[in-house]
């Protein structure tokens, strides 16, 4: 799987008494997950992340509810991606920005993550960003 920012369509096993989905490390996404987190009870108007992280690679899933991530490379280059199905994810590699917003209600919005918490290797100034991303994404 190509470690770029992509759609991911995981199968559902659906049968008479509802459906499953499946994500499976180094299978269905391209990295064993260490960690997850979930957010929930987002106001409308509120924009979460608003940074990018040294190392760690995500994938963000809507499994109830709906959102929106605008991703940014800090080289001029944008995409917004609509999180609105239960087995469709966003993934998301190293060095990426990424606003989370447009959140609905129900929105429970599941994220794994490839690294375990480290609050250093969030950046958190987009200015920084784009100058980091300018050096080859060395510090
Ligand atoms: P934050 O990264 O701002 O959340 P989001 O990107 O969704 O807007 O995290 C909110 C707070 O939670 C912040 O104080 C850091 C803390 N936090 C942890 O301690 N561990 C974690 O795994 C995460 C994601 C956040």
């Amino acid at each position: 799987m190509e470690k770029a920012v992509q759609m991911l369509e995981f199968q559902e096993k659906g049968d008479k008494r509802g459906r499953l989905v499946i994500v499976e490390g180094m299978k269905d996404i391209p990295f064993d997950v260490k960690r997850i987190f979930y957010i929930y009870g987002t106001q409308k108007d509120v924009v979460r992340g608003q940074h990018a992280n040294l190392r760690s690679e995500f994938v963000l899933i809507n499994v109830a509810g709906k959102s929106k991530v605008r991703v940014k490379d800090g080289k001029g280059n944008e995409g917004i991606f609509s999180l609105n199905r239960p087995h469709t994810g966003i993934y998301l590699p190293n060095m990426v920005w990424k606003d989370m917003y447009d959140f609905s209600e129900d929105s429970v919005l599941l994220v794994l993550a490839s690294e375990h918490y480290d609050a250093e290797e969030y950046i958190r100034d987009y200015d920084k960003f784009v100058e980091i991303v300018s050096r080859g994404g060395h510090i």
